[in-house]
């Protein structure tokens, strides 16, 4: 990601930020109607899940100034991830209805811009997430 994609991520977070929970069950919603199979991978409530989800977004996009320091915490997320029963794949499903969300909950300012600056910062945080899930040793990822 360049600067301008990092300035654009950071400044387009802080207006949905406020309706983090409106855009948490958009998300939830666009999720199952693309893959209904995933919902039963979702134990907790999903009014928490939603604002956790939102707060580990915020950090992630605070931190893409500073990548280093997102590593360890994108790998770990991953990691715990394959204990949740999330498969690689399951990263292209997510990323759309991210993008999806975001398109309907920015509207007309949903440019290409922006667009690209946030897929962008989705691919960063899921090739992390990935690469901490590909660490977890077979026993223990068939364990998982
Ligand atoms: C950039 C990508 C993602 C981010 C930032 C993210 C973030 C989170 C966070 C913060 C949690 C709370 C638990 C924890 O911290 O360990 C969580 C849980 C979870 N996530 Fe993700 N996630 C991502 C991708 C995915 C993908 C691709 C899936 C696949 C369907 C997924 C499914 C789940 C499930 C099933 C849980 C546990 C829910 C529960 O226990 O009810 N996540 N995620």
């Amino acid at each position: 990601m360049n600067h301008q994609q990092i300035r654009i991520v950071q400044e387009s977070f802080l207006k949905i930020a406020p309706i983090a929970e409106v855009a948490a069950d958009l998300f939830y919603a666009r999720l199952f109607e693309l893959d209904a199979n995933l919902r039963p991978m979702f134990k907790t409530d999903m009014k928490r899940q939603g604002m956790t989800l939102m707060t580990m977004l915020g950090s992630a996009v605070r931190g893409l100034a500073n990548p280093q320091a997102l590593v360890p915490v994108l790998r770990g997320l991953g990691r715990r991830h394959v204990s949740y029963g999330v498969k690689e794949k399951h990263y292209d499903t997510v990323g759309q209805a991210f993008m999806d969300t975001l398109a309907h909950a920015f509207g007309p300012e949903f440019d290409d811009e922006t667009r690209e600056a946030w897929a962008a910062a989705y691919a960063l945080m899921a090739a992390l997430m990935k690469m901490g899930a590909q660490e977890m040793d077979g026993p223990t990822r068939a364990a998982a």
